[in-house]
């Protein structure tokens, strides 16, 4: 009896740990941020959508996020600057997608925006055409990003809830730049190199210089070559 309630216990333990797996699995191509991940859990799961927008400089991985969630079924990837009114309203008539994904939502024109206002307080979408309208009720998540709050329609950013990443420090950039040039074979020991040559030599705060650096570098004394003839060429 005893063994057969360590074994219920022992069972009950490999499911949670399998939940928890798939929880973190679901953003795995992102280092840090695991509060982040896990707001994006909690709203995925709730029986209400809850919209989250991500606001923050370049390269801190806000897009990363979003094609996270492409992989979820049903999802509908749409850049703002690409977007137009009747193009993502016809297609929500059409596909009915639970998830509308929007990178870079501040290029998308204000009639675009207001579009979603309705979408995201009700669910509600309705247009007007050739004198007809039509309308359909749908429960639609929004996931969005943008680099600024300032080209945003207030109605519209407060409907979201809106998380500002902060610019990564130098602790950040280094791990980071690590974890992602070991996953491609890249050592340690040049990875480092790579990213404090980055911050303290280029000046620069992007993760992207530091891979197509590390890609480059077969060893640390050719990381500051790189950097000094990129500098050259500026
Ligand atoms: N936290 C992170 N985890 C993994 N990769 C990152 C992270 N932050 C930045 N990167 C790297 O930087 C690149 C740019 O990220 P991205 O999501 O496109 O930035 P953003 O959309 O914020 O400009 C990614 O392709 C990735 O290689
Ligand atoms: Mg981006």
């Amino acid at each position: 009896m005893e063994n057969e309630l360590a074994l219920g216990e022992g069972a009950q333990e490999i499911i949670i740990k399998n939940e928890d797996y798939r929880e973190t699995s679901r953003f795995c191509s992102i280092i840090g941020y695991d509060d982040v991940k896990k707001l994006f859990n909690l709203s995925l799961e709730s029986e209400k959508p809850v919209h989250i927008l991500l606001v923050g400089p370049p390269a801190s991985a806000k897009t990363l996020f979003m094609l996270e969630c492409m992989k979820l079924e049903r999802s509908y990837f749409t850049l703002g600057s690409h977007s137009t009114k009747s193009g993502m309203i016809d297609y929500l008539f059409k596909n009915r997608p639970k998830y509308l994904i929007v990178d870079e939502i501040e290029h998308m024109p204000n009639k675009d925006q207001t579009a979603l206002l309705s979408l995201m307080e009700t669910g509600l979408i309705s247009e007007t055409k050739h004198k007809r309208t039509r309308s359909t009720q749908l429960k639609t998540w929004i996931f969005a990003t943008s680099n600024g709050i300032e080209h945003m329609l207030t109605p519209l950013l407060s409907r979201f809830l809106v998380l500002h990443f902060k610019p990564y420090k130098l602790q950040n950039f280094q791990e980071i730049t690590v974890h992602l040039l070991e996953r491609e074979g890249i050592s340690n020991e040049i990875a480092n190199e790579v990213a404090n040559a980055v911050w303290l030599r280029m000046k620069s705060r992007d993760i992207r210089d530091c891979i197509k650096i590390g890609h480059l570098a077969r060893t640390k004394e050719d990381v500051g070559w790189i950097i000094e003839t990129i500098r050259s060429y500026k």
